[in-house]
């Protein structure tokens, strides 16, 4: 499959929710953290294959507000390898182009992690192959509601007009500000549910869900499904042309 032209159409934007690394794991006789260790692999092949096919910004939902909900294990065992993904990649990730931002609400999260996401999101600012969008710590919801509380916080403080305030002007209160909404949402292990993913930002988005669990998920299943995307007709609310 070729990078984007107009007979090929790519989605721009592809956004990942990569489910299913317990399940793998559960399945093998494995420990779950097995099955988010060999997650964190796939996102290494993953993030490779989508730069080459062409897609642009790629988010990958990797823990939501709710995932704290979780034994305490499986959290420690989940930040470690967010630190280890963070110190590891980051050289790779400047190499192959990728421009990496965070979405969510880092504060929750471990203080060196922090650093480290700031870390690589300022030593990739000027890259432009591909943009990495990482949910880390991340709720739709969440997202909403903070928007909401800094723009009350603006009406307030007579920053902005409330009558004025328009959907675009919603959007740059988002924690996606700037980023173009997903053209193709995925969610792999055959789970069909969004939970509380880019709730505002994929209203309009194509959606496909397939049946592997994350750790199964090739480039040959991504490419798949951008061929797949490629044959739908997205009319945005309008009649087809
Ligand atoms: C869902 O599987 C996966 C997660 C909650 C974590 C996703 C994290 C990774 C793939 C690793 C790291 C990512 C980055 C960006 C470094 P699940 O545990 O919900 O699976 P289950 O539904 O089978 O229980």
């Amino acid at each position: 499959m070729q990078a984007s032209s107009d007979s090929d159409p790519v989605p721009q934007h592809v956004a990942i929710i990569m489910d299913g690394n317990g399940r793998w794991a559960t399945r093998r006789g494995m420990p779950r953290i097995a099955g988010h260790k060999r997650g964190v692999e796939r996102v290494r092949d993953i993030v490779e294959a989508a730069g080459n096919l062409g897609v642009k910004t790629l988010t990958l939902y990797a823990f939501s507000t709710e995932n704290w909900k979780r034994p305490i294990v499986e959290v420690a065992g989940l930040m470690r390898l967010f630190r280890l993904y963070l110190r590891k990649e980051s050289n790779e990730l400047v190499r192959r182009g990728a421009r990496v931002r965070f979405i969510g609400d880092p504060t929750a999260l471990p203080a060196d992690i922090q650093g480290l996401m700031r870390e690589l999101e300022d030593r990739t600012a000027a890259n432009d192959k591909i943009t990495l969008q990482v949910a880390l710590n991340y709720g739709g919801r969440d997202e909403l509601v903070r928007a909401a509380r800094q723009i009350a916080e603006d009406a307030l403080a007579g920053r902005i007009d409330p009558q004025t305030l328009d959907q675009d002007g919603f959007a740059r209160y988002l924690d996606t500000a700037g980023t173009a909404d997903p053209d193709l949402v995925i969610r792999t292990s055959g789970e069909y549910r969004t939970s509380n993913f880019l709730p505002w930002q994929s209203a309009y988005s194509e959606f496909a869900f397939v049946p592997e669990c994350w750790p199964d998920f090739t480039p040959a299943h991504l490419e798949r499904v951008l061929r797949a995307f490629d044959k739908r007709d997205r009319r945005f609310g309008a009649v087809a042309r």
